[in-house]
C-alpha cells in the first residue's frame, strides 16, 4: 500500500510555500485541536500525515506533545528544520498510516489534515487509527469547504477528467468526506462538527493555470508527464474560452473540524 499512496517528496521545498493557512483560520484550528486534545485527556497529539508540519509547528510552540508519522523522509525533514530553537521537537515517525507502527490503544488524540484522501487504503489507515486510539479518544479530521465549487473549481476538474478520459486515462478515486465518515460511523465513532471561520477564497484564472501548470497540486502527480502536457494546451484554450483570466472569482470556503469520539 505504502508505493500507492501519495508521497509528498517531490513537494517538500515548495509545500509551505504554496499551502499556508491564513492566521484567521490557523488560529482558531490551532486552539480548537488544542482544547479538543486536553478534553480527550490526551498528553501527547498522533498527527497521521504530519508533512512539514504546518498544523503540528503551532501546536508544538504551544507546548504540546506530538508523534508524527509519515511516509515522506523529505517533508519530516523540512519540518525539523524549522522549529524553533525552544521548541521541544516531535517523535517522528517513517511510516504508512495503513500499518501505524504504534501498540494498541497508545493514544487518546489523533489528527488527519489533507492526507486521507491520498492513501488508497485508507479504510485500513482509519481501522488503525481505532486500533490505536484508547477508549475516549478522540479522531480529528480538518476540512475546507468550498461553496460555490460547481462554479468553477469543480469545472476545471471536470474538464482535466473529460481530457485525460479521452486519452485513455482515469484518475484515481479518492474517498469523499462523507465516505469516510461512514467508516468512522462503522468503526462506533460519533461526530461532533466545530466551524473554526470562513471567508472567501479569490483567485484568478490565470493563477489557477499557473499553479496547474507548476503541477502544484498532487492531483496532478499521477498524471504521466507526457500525458499532462499533451492535455495542457487544450485546458488552456478552453479556460481562456470560458472565463476572463483576470478576473477574481470568489468561492466561499468554511473550515471545519470533524471531531470524532470512540467509545
Ligand atoms: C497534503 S500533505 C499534509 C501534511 C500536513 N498534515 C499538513 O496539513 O500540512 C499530506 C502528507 O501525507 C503524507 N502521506 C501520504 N500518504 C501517507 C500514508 N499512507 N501514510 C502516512 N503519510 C502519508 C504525505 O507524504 C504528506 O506529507
Amino acid at each position: 500500500v505504502t508505493e500507492a499512496s501519495i508521497s509528498f517528496d517531490r513537494a517538500a521545498d515548495f509545500y509551505d510555500a504554496t499551502r499556508a493557512l491564513p492566521p484567521h483560520v490557523q488560529e482558531p484550528l490551532t486552539r480548537t485541536i488544542l482544547s479538543e486534545v486536553r478534553s480527550a485527556g490526551a498528553e501527547r497529539l498522533l498527527e497521521v500525515g504530519i508533512g512539514t508540519g504546518r498544523i503540528a509547528r503551532p501546536l508544538l510552540e504551544r507546548g504540546l506533545a506530538v508523534t508524527g508519522v509519515d511516509i515522506s523522509l523529505r517533508m519530516m525533514e523540512r519540518l525539523s528544520q524549522q522549529l524553533g530553537p525552544r521548541d521541544a521537537g516531535p517523535d517522528l515517525l517513517l511510516g504508512d498510516a495503513t500499518r501505524l507502527p504504534l501498540a494498541d490503544s497508545s493514544f487518546r488524540a489523533a489528527l488527519f489534515v489533507h492526507v486521507l484522501h491520498l492513501v488508497p487504503g485508507w479504510e485500513s489507515a482509519l481501522a488503525e487509527t481505532r486500533r490505536v486510539l484508547a477508549s475516549g479518544g478522540v479522531a480529528l479530521l480538518y476540512y475546507e469547504r468550498y461553496e460555490s465549487e460547481t462554479l468553477w473549481g469543480r469545472r476545471s476538474e471536470e474538464k482535466w477528467v473529460e481530457l485525460l478520459r479521452q486519452r485513455g486515462f482515469a484518475r484515481r478515486r479518492r474517498p469523499s468526506r462523507e465516505e469516510i465518515a461512514g467508516e468512522l460511523e462503522r468503526l462506533g465513532g460519533s461526530r461532533r462538527i466545530l466551524e473554526l471561520a470562513e471567508d472567501v477564497d479569490r483567485n484568478t484564472p490565470a493563477t489557477i493555470l499557473e499553479w496547474t501548470r507548476l503541477r502544484v497540486h498532487s492531483w496532478t502527480w499521477e498524471i504521466p508527464e507526457e500525458l499532462f502536457f499533451e492535455c495542457l494546451p487544450e485546458y488552456e484554450s478552453w479556460l481562456r474560452r470560458e472565463f476572463d483570466m483576470d478576473r477574481e472569482l470568489g468561492d466561499r470556503a468554511v473550515y471545519e473540524l470533524e471531531v470524532w469520539r470512540f467509545p
